[in-house]
């Protein structure tokens, strides 16, 4: 699948989806501030309230919603209303930058292929959530972060960009995370700028920039 740069009236837009402290998010809202970069965040979205990453886009004055699992009856339903309200800003691509749910059908329908995540750690080691603590618990001496187009799986997509972080002998889950999320913000600039800018093409597992 070829994914080539958006030439219409939403070129370079982008939407954010988030669920905590949203710092990969306010990496993304500093680059935009460059009208060099090429991007611009149509609008974040949140799977909850009263989270940091909400307030770090309404004092940048973007656009938010909030969609929450447990107003719909069923799973299906909460995804078919976030893919909506996405849908609403016609996003050339979806940021996942720290959102704690997986999307489902309806999502991936309409944007599976422009979909992309970012996880604290070096795929496919430590899919899941608590991928930091993980990776301390088993004693790896290399970890890192890693940018994936998101598929049906957990943390099983075809791979954009990784970046590898030493483990220190005395890391607590804490400390580690922190210097992950260094490289991830670094990562996740550079390469969702240069997807939105040149396109991309996913050939079974291999992702192309040109
Ligand atoms: C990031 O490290 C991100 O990779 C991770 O949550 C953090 C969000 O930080 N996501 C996952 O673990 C998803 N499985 P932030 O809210 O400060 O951007």
């Amino acid at each position: 699948m070829t994914t080539t740069p958006d030439t219409g009236s939403n070129a370079g837009s982008i939407v954010v989806l988030v669920s905590g402290s949203g710092t990969n998010l306010q990496a993304l809202i500093d680059a935009t501030a460059d009208p060099a970069y090429g991007v611009r965040i149509a609008a974040v979205g949140a799977d909850r309230d009263d989270i940091e990453a909400l307030s770090r886009a309404r004092r940048a004055q973007i656009p938010t919603f909030v969609c929450r699992v447990a107003d719909f009856a069923t799973r299906a339903e909460w995804d078919f209303a976030l893919t909506s309200q996405v849908a609403a800003y016609s996003p050339s691509l979806v940021v996942l930058a720290g959102f704690m749910k997986l999307t489902g059908e309806a999502f991936l329908g309409q944007f599976g292929g422009r979909t992309v995540n970012t996880h604290p750690a070096l795929l496919p080691s430590f899919p899941g959530m608590r991928a930091p603590e993980e990776a301390l618990d088993y004693g790896v001496k290399v970890t890192g972060c890693t940018l994936f187009v998101v598929d049906s799986g957990v943390d099983t997509g075809p791979v954009v960009a990784q970046s590898a972080v030493g483990v220190d002998d005395d890391d607590t889950v804490q400390t580690l995370h922190e210097r992950i999320k260094t490289a991830e913000r670094r990562m996740l600039v550079d390469y969702v700028g240069r997807m939105v800018r040149e396109g991309f093409t996913v050939t079974e597992r291999k992702v192309t920039i040109p």
